[in-house]
């Protein structure tokens, strides 16, 4: 490989309650370090409103660098419900070329997983949902990789299973992981949960590396605004949590992934001081 291989992995914007300061500095810094592409893990907006997908569309078009797109729960059309069920992502029109679209550089492939569903059986309909077609379109996509190529794969939701209780994450998700685990998957990139993380999960298969990036919005849970930068050098993969406060990657990252994913503040609730450290200006590297 002649040089790494950089992605920016930014997940949960949710323009409508974005962080604007932030994503100054992620465009200022795609600018200054073209990465290979960039991913983003859905959550585009905060209510699926029209204007929030227009921020959306005008800020992701001014990025230099090729993008790819996961619809987030939040992004299904939420107050609409025939338009919800019969095309989930109608609010995606003016750049539905982006979205859910497969990305190949050199020897690596960005492949969509959508874990989204319109409705589920479940009350908490924010959590995710795959189905035998979205797993059976992401694992057909690798599959026809050509051989030795190896895949990221992207999905909002973490694909965590909790097991029996009905609060699972993400229905199927154990299922997903195990047919992953048999090919060559660096690892799975979701958001949702607003916190990076970057964690094993075993299968019967063996191991599948999950990769969360936290939010680039005010509705942060533990840690404050971010985005993962990873780097693929042919044998290894590693994950740099950007953040303007100058945390370091280990402390940005939680342990496990929640069962309760929900941030724990609505849109309208006061903004908690992050107040783990200073802001400063990020390192120059
Ligand atoms: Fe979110
Ligand atoms: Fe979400």
């Amino acid at each position: 490989m002649a040089r790494p291989t950089t992605l920016f992995h930014l997940s949960d914007i949710h323009f409508g309650i974005e962080d604007n300061c932030a994503l100054d500095w992620v465009r200022a810094e795609v600018e200054r370090k073209k990465p290979d592409a960039v991913a983003i893990t859905g959550d585009l907006t905060m209510r699926a409103r029209t204007h929030e997908f227009a921020a959306a569309e005008e800020w992701i078009r001014s990025l230099p660098v090729p993008v790819t797109i996961e619809p987030g729960n939040h992004d299904l059309p939420a107050y609409y419900l025939p338009l919800r069920y019969l095309d989930p992502l109608a609010r995606f029109e003016a750049f539905r070329d982006l979205v859910e679209q497969r990305l190949e550089m050199d020897g690596l492939a960005i492949v969509p997983l959508n874990t989204n569903v319109p409705a589920q059986p479940r009350f908490n309909w924010s959590k995710g949902w795959i189905t035998e077609k979205a797993l059976d379109a992401c694992l057909s996509q690798i599959d026809s990789l050509p051989p030795h190529t190896r895949v990221l794969v992207t999905a909002h939701h973490p694909l965590r299973e909790a097991g029996t209780r009905g609060t699972a994450l993400t229905h199927n998700g154990n299922r997903a992981l195990a047919a992953l685990a048999k090919r060559k998957v660096l690892a799975v990139l979701s958001g949702h949960v607003h916190d990076a993380f970057d964690i094993m999960e075993a299968t019967p298969n063996g191991p599948v590396r999950m990769i969360g990036a936290g939010t680039l919005s005010h509705r942060i849970r533990s840690t404050p605004p971010s985005f993962n930068e990873l780097t693929w050098n042919g044998s290894e993969l590693t994950v740099r949590v950007r953040n303007l406060e100058g945390v370091s990657s280990d402390d940005m990252m939680i342990d496990t992934v929640p069962e309760d994913a929900m941030p724990p503040r609505e849109e309208g609730e006061p903004v908690a001081p992050v107040g783990r450290v200073p802001r400063t200006d990020p390192p120059l590297e």
